[in-house]
Parts: structure tokens; sequence; C-alpha cells
């Protein structure tokens, strides 16, 4: 275990003392009509500390797994609302949400995790923990186990009866090719603001890239906004646009949660061209410098984009269902309750 990783252990240790004694930092997002702070206080009392004991063994045999979950929770929540929908296996008629392009390098560990976690929490309360709010509370304790904030999400979310179809799924999922202007114009229409945009992009602060997610920055010309140096590190790793080889997104301290993305991104190296163009933008460049600078004021805005992104398009109510597997519907297990138009080709590169 090298040193870093035991500098992320130590943390994980010590955050998890502090959460004991100390309550999540609450967001001033308001909470959606149907969810709650409290809502299994009584149906799962001990319902966040099962996810988070759990995380607690699984990040410390593999950091990275953190971030897995918490990019698993931002494909589920973007595409048809937090609704667990990423989390379905394809049904006998067309694929599914998860085998669309953007979702192919989504960890097929994160998928394990969801349902490990799961299949504890049915042992100790019974079948009344939704998917997708297992996904919410993953992401939420990555976040925390990897040095990150602590904060209170609401919940009470429903799990969806289907999934949505690729093309819906691509148009809802931003490519890492995407400037800042296209980076807006999604992220408005979902009611997020440039300020949402700048510090939910933050998340970058942990986890990897493919190649095929940057190498468009490298040949067959450099991009005149990366730093020198870090492009010919790049190409290094990356010797050939086609390679399947990954890179830290956050070349300072990958693992660890923190504001170094945007110092990253004030120095010219960050990794995607929806990263660095965050910088470049007149609109967007004030807000990486103010989160550069200031770590809390970074976390007390990813909380509020983080709260806001759980809430999107939620299922709450007699709507949905709380499913038996993460991975299927209840009662159909290999339905084929979704078809689904297929013009992926053309993506793939950019992902
Ligand atoms: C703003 C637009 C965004 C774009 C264009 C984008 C794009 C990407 C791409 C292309 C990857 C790497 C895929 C690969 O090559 O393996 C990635 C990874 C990741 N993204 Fe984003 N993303 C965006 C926003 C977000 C948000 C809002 C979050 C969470 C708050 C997030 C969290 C992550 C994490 C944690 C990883 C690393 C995953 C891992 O290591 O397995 N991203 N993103």
């Amino acid at each position: 275990m090298g040193s870093s990783n035991n500098f992320v252990l130590f943390l994980v240790i010590v955050s998890s003392f502090l959460v004991v004694i100390s309550e999540g930092q609450q967001s001033s997002v308001p909470v959606v009509p149907g969810l709650s702070y409290t809502f299994y206080s009584t149906s799962c009392p001990n319902l966040e500390s099962i996810v988070r004991i759990h995380l607690l063994q699984v990040l410390e045999n593999d950091t990275t797994q953190a971030a897995g979950l918490l990019r698993l929770h931002f494909h589920d929540c973007f595409v048809q609302g937090c609704d667990a929908s990423v989390l379905l296996d394809g049904s006998t008629s067309g694929p599914s949400e998860k085998s669309a392009i953007p979702n192919l390098t989504l960890r097929q560990a994160a998928f394990k995790i969801i349902n490990d976690i799961q299949a504890l929490i049915q042992n100790q309360c019974g079948q009344v923990v939704s998917c997708a709010d297992i996904t919410a509370l993953a992401a939420r304790e990555s976040i925390l186990l990897s040095g990150g904030p602590y904060y209170n999400i609401p919940l009470g979310r429903r799990d969806s009866q289907n999934f949505a179809t690729s093309n819906v799924t691509l148009a809802n999922l931003p490519p890492p090719t995407f400037n800042t202007t296209q980076n807006l114009n999604l992220f408005t229409s979902k009611n997020f603001t440039a300020t949402d945009l700048v510090a939910l992009s933050g998340g970058h602060t942990i986890g990897i890239g493919h190649c095929t997610s940057f190498t468009n920055r490298l040949y067959p010309q450099q991009d005149p906004n990366m730093d020198k140096t870090f492009a010919n590190n790049l190409k290094l790793t990356c010797p050939a646009s086609n390679t399947t080889n990954t890179t830290n997104l956050d070349l300072r301290t990958p693992n660890i949660f923190d504001n170094k993305y945007f110092v990253d991104l004030m120095n010219r190296q960050g990794l995607f061209t929806s990263d660095q163009d965050l910088y470049t933008d007149s609109r967007t460049k004030s807000i990486v410098q103010s989160f550069a600078v200031n770590q809390t004021l970074f976390f007390e805005k990813f909380i509020d984009g983080m709260v806001k992104m759980g809430q999107l398009g939620v299922l709450t109510g007699s709507q949905g269902e709380i499913r038996a597997n993460c991975s299927a519907r209840n009662g159909n297990s290999m339905g084929s309750w979704s078809i689904v138009g297929d013009e992926q080709q053309g993506r793939l590169a950019q992902y």
C-alpha cells in the first residue's frame, strides 16, 4: 500500500470517528415533496451506518472505488432522474441504459457494491430501502471517506420499473468533448446554475479517465489550452488515440476529495475539454479561481449541487417500486419493458 493510500486510509478512519460525533452539513436547497431527511428513521434506523461500514471495508481494499460510486449516482440522476434506472440489466427486447456508450466506463465493481449493500440492508430492515437511495448514500459516503465533506441528503426515492433508451441516455450525459457552452446548455436545462456546473465538475477531484476520453486534445494537434509537460506525459500514457490505458483525473491528489482539481485547471492540467474549458470561458473562470483558493467554499457549493442533483426527477410515494434486486425490476428479471433504438455509432470515441 503506497503512502498516498495510507494517507487516505488515515482520513477514512479520522472522518468516520468525526462523523459519529458531528452532524452532517445542511444544504439550503429545498427538499422535493415526498423526500425527507428522516425518511428511514423508523423503518431502517441503522441504514447510514450499514452503508458506511461496508464502504469502509471496500475502500480500505481499494480507495479508487469511491470515484466509481460517485459517477454512478451522477449517471443515474441525469438520465430519467435518480431512480436507479442505470442499475437495471438489459431485457430480452433491447439493451439497458447500463449498456449505452457513456455508461460502458462505469465500473462493474460499483454495480456489485450497490447489490452487496442492498443485501445487507434487506437482512436488517427488509425490503424498504430503494436502490436509488442506496446509490445516493453510497456516493455521499464515498465523498466523505475520500476526505470530502459530510452532508445530509433527503431520502425516500423509489425505483423505476424501466430504463431510458440509448438515445435518451446519450442526450442527457455530457461527453468529455463538450465545451462550457454545451455543458451550460445541458445543466441549465436541468435547472443548474454555472456555479453548480463548476462545483459538480469538481467531482473529478477523484477517479480516472480512459485515453479515448481525452486523446482528441493530443492528436492530431495538441490543444493549446493544455500545459505542454502535462501533454507530453499524457502522450506517454496514450501513445495512440485508441489505447485502453487510463490516467488520473486530478494530477495532484487523485484519490483525495479536495479542491486540487481547480488548481489543476488554473495550471492548464485539466484532463478533458469539459474540465479545462471551465477556466477558459469567462462565465466560469472566476468560479474556478474562487474554488481553487477556498476549499470550504467549494465544499459548500458542491453540497448544494449534489443535493440538487440527487433530487432530479425522483419517484416518490406510490410511484415506482422498491426493488428486491437492484439489477432487475420486481417480478420480471428478464422482462421486455424497453425498446431501444441504437444510434450510438460515432460517440464511442468520445468516452
Ligand atoms: C460536467 C460534465 C461532465 C463530463 C463531460 C464528465 C465526463 C466524464 C468522463 C468522460 C469520465 C471518464 C470516463 C472514462 O474515460 O473512463 C468521467 C469520470 C468521472 N466523473 Fe465525470 N463528467 C462530468 C460531470 C461529472 C459529475 C457532475 C460528477 C459527479 C459529481 C462526475 C464524477 C466523475 C467521477 C468520480 C469520475 C471517475 C470515475 C472512475 O474513476 O471510475 N462527473 N467523467
